[in-house]
């Protein structure tokens, strides 16, 4: 079936990532409907979507909650889909430790859900949002490979691991399915015209968002977890991807999946998006503070519980299989969050 008559559904699309993939796949002339539960973001980014993309019409928004399997056919029942862009997910490391159950009922059930009734309409093609956290432990120095070994530190990790093997058996269990997993390295970075990017509800767990508020005046200094890792100035090493290159990825991987669904057979596949360079803290800290020209004050504090001291990826066989290979660099992903961050302080 073509893309020519039927939608791409994207779940959890009003997020950081989500919003960033729903932009590129309307610039790429895909038809799109954006479901949420809105638990951790507003749909003010479909609004920055709109103008950004310069659209008339408002984008297709449903509020809905993968947990509510009613809400779910509702959607199934108005939309012919292609394909889904499995993004909805609870995401937070730290909080996933203390509530476990809360992050396998919203992460694993929801997923469950959502391929039942994929399954019942017969939509057999998704992308779905994993993440660099399945991987048992960066080999020192060694970019990480899709075969490298698996194994979670947290519960967030695991429910990526357990989702990424529900897609995969179920793919297994019956022809026509076509899965891309996509394992996320750093995302960060912002729209070059400082127009959209990440607005945690909190303060930030991430570095990079932290760092930005520090260098808006929002918080008042970055707290580095550890300077006696084994890397080349103690503090730890990440490899970053900017988030338009991350979106990038996903248009790239609902293209192959056009190019290769079969009625006949299934397949999943598996890619590493990051770029193969890492970045240690300080570094990141020293790029924020050319991009802002000025310092920004930190404090060097004991390492962070689960922390590692390097997780850098082998980004070849994205570019070998999906044609994707990162295009902005740390400068681009510094300016771009500088800008963002100045607009948002403003706008407060
Ligand atoms: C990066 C580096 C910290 C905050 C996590 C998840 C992963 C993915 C990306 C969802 C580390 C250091 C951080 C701070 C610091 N998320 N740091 N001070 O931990 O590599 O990955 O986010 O898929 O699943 O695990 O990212 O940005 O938290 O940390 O020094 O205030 O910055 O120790 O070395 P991480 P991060």
């Amino acid at each position: 079936m073509s893309t020519e008559h039927s939608y791409i559904l994207v779940t959890g699309g009003t997020g950081f990532i989500g919003s960033f993939t729903v932009l590129q796949l309307i610039e790429r002339g895909f038809k799109v409907v954006v479901i949420d539960n809105l638990v951790n973001s507003s749909t003010e980014p479909l609004q920055r979507i709109k103008k950004l993309a310069n659209l008339k019409e408002d984008i297709i928004f449903h509020k809905v909650d993968l947990l509510k399997v009613s809400e779910v056919e509702s959607i199934f029942e108005k939309y012919k889909f292609y394909g889904v862009i499995h993004f909805a997910a609870l995401k937070a490391v730290g909080e996933s430790v203390y509530k476990p159950l809360k992050y396998y009922e919203n992460n694993i059930s929801g997923t469950i859900n959502l391929l039942k009734v994929m399954e019942a309409h017969a939509v057999k093609n998704i992308v779905f949002s994993s993440s660099a956290t399945v991987y048992k432990q960066s080999v020192e120095g060694k970019g990480l490979l899709e075969s490298d070994d698996l194994g979670c530190v947290n519960p967030y990790g695991r429910t990526k691991l357990f989702m990424e093997s529900i897609i995969t058996d179920v793919a297994d269990s019956q022809v026509g399915w076509t899965g891309v997993l996509l394992r996320y390295f750093n995302p960060t970075g912002a729209h070059p015209t400082g127009e959209m990017g990440e607005d945690p509800l909190q303060i930030p767990n991430n570095l990079m968002p932290y760092v930005s508020q520090v260098a808006v005046g929002k918080l008042e200094k970055v707290h580095v977890f550890g300077s006696d890792y084994n890397t080349h100035d103690g503090t730890g090493v990440r490899d970053y991807i900017h988030v338009v290159d991350l979106a990038r990825a996903h248009v790239l991987a609902m293209e192959k999946i056009q190019k290769t669904a079969s009625d006949e057979k299934s397949q999943v596949l598996t890619y590493n998006l990051g770029s193969g360079t890492g970045y240690s803290v300080l570094e990141m800290i020293k790029a924020m503070s050319k991009a802002c020209k000025h310092d920004i004050p930190y404090v060097m504090d004991p390492r962070r519980k689960g922390d590692v001291d390097t997780v850098i990826c082998n980004p070849a066989l994205a570019e070998k299989e999906l044609g994707f290979k990162v295009e902005l660099d740390l400068t681009a992903m510094c300016t771009d969050l500088w800008k963002w961050h100045k607009i948002q302080k403003w706008n407060v």
